[in-house]
């Protein structure tokens, strides 16, 4: 028998960041990072356990190393009450084993620099500086508020980019909009520029009005006029503003929707998610008058939950495994397609009501906030 143990120690980047070790008999075999953010979720608010950069040494891998890992984390992240855990699965078809579900599509729009450049822009452009760091983060708070999937960042702790599109490339970097009397109303988000590109990468764009949408994609042309790339890919949430105005310009858009890796959730306490959806659900079940049933439990493998619908029809039961009730809660599918495509056993006046309460949606997370 060996002796395994696990660490969490202090993060370089500080709380609430933490560094998890595996070792056994004394040797580091896997290592991790995890930290706990706030993700918005249909107007609610929910912390989630971040899981980053898992990894078991090759020698020891196969052994069930990262499994013991990850389950220590998830069980003394939900003994503090954290509801969700968010990762990004560089790996197709490993998270499901623990109910992560690819929970977000992902976006692109593509634009050639020749038709960028001819945006009209006019305001003052420059690079962002740390001192930029809280002004960036409320107004991307602001910006966001309405989005499901988005981190919340911290104004006095949000840390700046910590990379672009690549997990591990740590030079991502921020250009500010400025207005007449230099106060930041927009940025942009950058991908590091490899020695041969082709294109830049935007993986976050925020404006507070059309026009900084235009002075930021304007300057973004000229910087990849600076790099002779012949083309823009903004990375970008498509109803945000930089989003809809790229829509009004020569673009071509891509939606991906991935499973069983990128943006993966899992709903770790499925009660106290649906409790902070109450508000939400409750006023969606209004739709269905007095029919609505009075109360609403949803039961999974890791654990249940209760919305009060306020109606006179006799209460309901419905039962999900965890990670569907995560695409349902996110929007990616509705309860319908998890009936009739994933084969979901759901009764057809279950499915209906759920897609009353939860209808589909988009949700998203911007790349500097999924390492
Ligand atoms: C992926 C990695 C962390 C797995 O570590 P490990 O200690 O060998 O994993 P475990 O032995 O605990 O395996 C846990 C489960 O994952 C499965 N698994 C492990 N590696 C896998 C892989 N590459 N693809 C699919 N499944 C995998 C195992 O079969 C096991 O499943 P089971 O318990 O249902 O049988 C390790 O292979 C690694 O460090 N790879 C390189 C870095 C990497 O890819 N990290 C992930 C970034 S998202």
């Amino acid at each position: 028998m060996y002796d395994r143990t696990i660490k969490f120690l202090p993060h370089e980047l500080g709380p609430p960041w933490e560094q998890v070790r595996v070792e056994v008999d004394g040797e580091l075999v896997s290592w991790m990072q995890t930290f706990t953010v706030p993700h918005r979720l249909r107007g609610a608010t929910l912390e989630s356990a971040g899981v980053v950069g898992v990894h078991t040494d090759d020698a020891h891998q196969m052994r069930g190393h990262m499994r013991f890992m990850l389950e220590s984390v998830l069980e003394r992240a939900e003994r503090r009450g954290v509801p969700l855990s968010t990762l990004y699965g560089g790996v197709a078809d490993v998270y499901h084993r623990w109910a992560y579900a690819t929970v977000m599509p992902e976006f692109s729009f593509s634009i050639s620099t020749r038709r960028a450049e001819a945006v009209p822009g006019r305001h003052r452009i420059r690079p962002g500086e740390p001192g930029d760091r809280p002004a960036i983060a409320r107004l991307y708070n602001r910006e966001t508020a309405g989005m499901t999937g988005v981190r919340v960042r911290d104004p006095e702790r949000w840390l700046g980019p910590r990379q672009g599109l690549y997990f591990g490339r740590l030079d991502a970097w921020v250009q500010v909009a400025l207005n007449d009397h230099d106060q930041i109303v927009g940025y942009c988000i950058g991908d590091q520029i490899d020695h041969d590109p082709k294109r830049l990468d935007i993986v976050d764009a925020q404006a507070t009005c059309s026009a900084v949408a235009g002075s930021l994609i304007r300057a973004m042309a000229a910087e990849a006029i600076r790099h002779r790339m012949g083309s823009l890919d903004f990375h970008v949430y498509p109803t945000g503003r930089v989003g809809r105005y790229l829509q009004n310009l020569d673009v071509s858009m891509t939606t991906e929707r991935p499973i069983s890796r990128a943006q993966m959730v899992r709903l770790s306490l499925p009660d106290q998610a649906l409790e902070a959806l109450q508000p939400y659900a409750r006023k969606q079940a209004e739709m269905l008058g007095s029919d609505r049933p009075g109360r609403l439990a949803i039961e999974t493998e890791l654990g249940s939950g209760n919305l009060a619908l306020g109606g006179a029809a006799p209460a309901r039961t419905i039962r999900l495994p965890a990670d569907r009730l995560c695409e349902l809660l996110f929007g990616y599918r509705s309860a319908e397609e998890l009936r009739d495509v994933h084969g979901v056993r759901l009764a057809r006046p279950d499915a209906e009501l759920l897609d009353v309460l939860f209808p589909r949606l988009d949700a998203y997370c911007y790349w500097p906030d999924r390492y």
